[in-house]
């Protein structure tokens, strides 16, 4: 277990931590579960600390996981509305009087508490794909202090640290586990990559056998894929890219089908910035639904995964996300689990 590499990093991506420093996490996620569970107080960790919450987007989970978990380990989050501050906008992006320049918001912020926290993605960056991330990146740039991704354009990396929790609670190792990250039809194009792009580094990074099941037109980031691959090859696992909804499911023990954007619908160069052609193309694949039939082809005793909020009766039917073999709910339960962990490493 690596426990002195910890303090004072940023968390924006798994790409930047190793195997072993995920493993560390995990096992104080599960320590602060277990202390949770029995109401052991444990809110000395970050007693009197403070965390700083930056949503340009709504949230349900993210914003409530980081608030009890910084209240549980003794801390206080604060939550920040854009437009209630001075917007953070990088040069070039600004507003007289009613943005702040990023490196001038971290340094204010890095003399007042232990921790900024951002959400970014889609609107508030013109669906420009990396403009969130290259926002956080300069927010950490600037900061004295942690600076966690909650969620950007191209990574969710606290989701990702929740699901891999789950399908180890649920398997007890990674060795040998399918997992299936699906695309799944939605109504709204409006979906970031962030969750299948982490949800695949981190399966791979920990020796998942891991499968990417999408329609042609919906492909992921290339760097994304070569990272997979790179950690498939060095854990002498799998990693594999197939286009039929139905015969990645055959046999997996984790299926985890939601939906994200094609690349139409991104701003050039990466995209084509037209909504109504994405939208097009999402409407051709309205069978990639996760209906009990598509459960039965996967191993019995195979987990329904989402990170939640789920579009029902269009990316999946109720009879599915509230069957016996639903986790979703432990999964979100996880994200408080795995946040308290890295805060309590990189800001105590
Ligand atoms: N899964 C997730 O990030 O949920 P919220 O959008 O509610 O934060």
């Amino acid at each position: 277990m690596k426990t002195e590499s910890f303090h004072g990093r940023d968390f924006i991506t798994l790409l930047d931590w190793s195997k072993e420093e995920v493993e560390t996490i995990l096992d104080v996620a599960l320590d602060l579960k277990r202390r949770y569970a029995i109401g052991e107080l444990h809110d000395h960790i970050l007693r009197a600390k403070t965390l700083f919450m930056i949503f340009y987007n709504a949230s349900l989970r993210t914003r409530n996981s980081f608030e009890a978990g910084m209240t549980q380990l003794g801390g206080h989050a604060h939550y920040l509305e854009p437009g209630k501050i001075y917007t953070p906008a990088l040069p070039g992006k600004e507003v007289a009087y009613t943005t702040e320049r990023v490196s001038d918001v971290a340094r204010v912020l890095s003399r007042m508490g232990n921790g900024i926290a951002i959400r970014c993605y889609g609107d508030p960056v013109d669906w420009a794909y990396g403009a969130a991330n290259e926002l956080i990146r300069n927010f950490a740039y600037w900061a004295d202090i942690p600076v966690l991704n909650m969620e950007d354009d191209k990574y969710h990396p606290f989701q990702a640290l929740a699901d891999i929790l789950t399908v180890y609670e649920k398997f007890g190792t990674f060795k040998g586990v399918k997992f299936v990250m699906s695309w799944a039809y939605s109504p709204s194009v409006h979906k970031p990559r962030a969750v299948p792009q982490s949800a695949i580094i981190a399966a791979t990074l920990m020796g998942c056998d891991t499968v990417l099941a999408h329609p042609p037109e919906m492909a992921l980031d290339p760097e994304v894929i070569q990272a997979c691959e790179g950690y498939a090859k060095a854990n002498g696992s799998s990693f594999e890219i197939v286009h039929d909804f139905e015969e990645a499911a055959t046999g997996a023990h984790v299926l985890y089908p939601k939906a994200w954007a094609p690349v139409q619908m991104f701003k050039p160069p990466v995209g084509e910035d037209n909504p109504d052609l994405a939208q097009e193309i999402f409407d051709r694949y309205k069978g990639w639904k996760a209906t009990p039939e598509y459960m039965a082809l996967a191993d019995p005793n195979a987990v329904y995964m989402h990170c939640l909020p789920a579009d029902r009766s269009w990316e999946v039917e109720d009879e599915v996300i509230d069957g016996p073999q639903s986790v979703v709910f432990d999964e979100a339960e996880n994200r408080l689990h795995v946040q308290k962990a890295v805060m309590s490493l990189v800001m105590r």
